[in-house]
């Protein structure tokens, strides 16, 4: 039962350290050509590889980050479990990064940029944090852990999910009036949704338009969630007044794409968050004994719902 690891051999060998001292009764290999296909039973990777089918005996996908969108679930026999990174690593670093966003966003830091660049000496009005309302979209591993690491500030939060969920200190919101209620009342906006269906083009003229006037955006959910075109003229009518980007479609984006130079932008080539070796190796080993337990791994993906 071989454990097969898809990915650069940096990462590759702090998983095999950890799986040689944790779960030494499970093989591990790093290099396809010369494994046993048969064997292998787990098989970490970013994306899914064109001869997944030789892999028979399959019982887990594992995705090497927290999205899986970049899989084709049908390239997927039913049978193999698709389970997504839940690790520690990946949860700290989403929150260092959208806390910087946050921060940047609420001290108009892309506007003192612009201002510095200018040789202007001037100060923008500053609300305090009590009057600065934060939403985000998404309540799942990576939305909670931002919320959290925000409290301290005192940003009324706010955060917004498909099923109905509880956050002491966060206003929850579900559904599509959830969603225009959050909308409404988010000065900053932060995306941390799965691409799915029905996310796809979300952050758009239509859901600009229902953020209050000079409401800010972080997105680091994935690239085609947000039409380019709108958010730029969202900025350029002054509706929106900064968008700290993380993702986007295509990555990278062409040399004449305006987000590079746009004034009211600060862009960030995916990197967010990125998954840590360590943590990873560690929630994928406690993931394998669920399994062998009988237990449903953490992070299962529910296919009908594309996360
Ligand atoms: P989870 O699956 O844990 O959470 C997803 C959340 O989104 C859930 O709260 C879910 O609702 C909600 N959601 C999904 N679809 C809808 C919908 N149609 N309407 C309303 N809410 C919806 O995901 P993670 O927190 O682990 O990750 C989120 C995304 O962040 C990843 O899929 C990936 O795209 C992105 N990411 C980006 C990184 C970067 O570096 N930029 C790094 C890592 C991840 P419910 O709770 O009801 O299920
Ligand atoms: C992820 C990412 O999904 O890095 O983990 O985007």
């Amino acid at each position: 039962m071989t454990f097969l690891f898809n990915s650069d051999a940096r990462r590759g060998v702090i998983f095999a350290d950890a799986f040689a001292r944790e779960l030494p009764d499970v093989p591990f290999a790093m290099d396809a050509a010369t494994v046993d296909p048969n064997a292998v039973r787990y098989l970490i990777t970013w994306t899914v590889p064109d001869n997944l089918a030789r892999y028979r005996n399959l019982e887990i996908l594992f995705s090497l980050g927290a999205g899986v969108d970049q899989f084709r679930f049908d390239a997927v026999p039913t049978k193999v479990k698709i389970v997504r990174m839940i690790e520690e690593g990946i949860l700290r670093m989403m929150q260092e990064y959208v806390t910087l966003a946050v921060l940047a966003l609420h001290r108009n830091l892309p506007a003192y940029v612009t201002q510095q660049r200018a040789g202007e000496w001037r100060d923008i009005h500053q609300p305090q944090a009590g009057s600065r309302r934060i939403g985000v979209l998404g309540l799942g591993q990576l939305g909670k852990a931002v919320l959290d690491r925000l409290k301290p500030f005192g940003f009324p939060l706010a955060g917004w999910s498909r099923s109905p969920r509880r956050m002491e200190g966060v206003t929850c919101h579900h559904g599509e009036f959830g969603r225009e209620q959050m909308l409404a009342t988010s000065d900053i906006l932060i995306c941390l949704l799965p691409l799915t269906e029905d996310t796809r083009g979300f952050l758009n003229d239509n859901l600009f338009a229902k953020l209050p006037e000079g409401a800010a955006i972080v997105h680091t959910g994935r690239g085609p969630q947000l039409d380019h075109e709108a958010l730029v003229a969202a900025l350029d009518s002054d509706h929106l007044s900064a968008a700290m980007i993380d993702v986007t479609d295509p990555e990278p984006l062409p040399p004449s794409h305006p987000f590079w130079s746009h004034p009211k932008i600060i862009l960030t080539p995916h990197v967010a968050s990125v998954t840590q070796p360590a943590t990873a190796a560690r929630a994928v080993i406690d993931n394998i004994r669920r399994h062998r337990a009988g237990l449903d791994p953490t992070g299962l993906v529910d296919r009908s719902r594309g996360y």
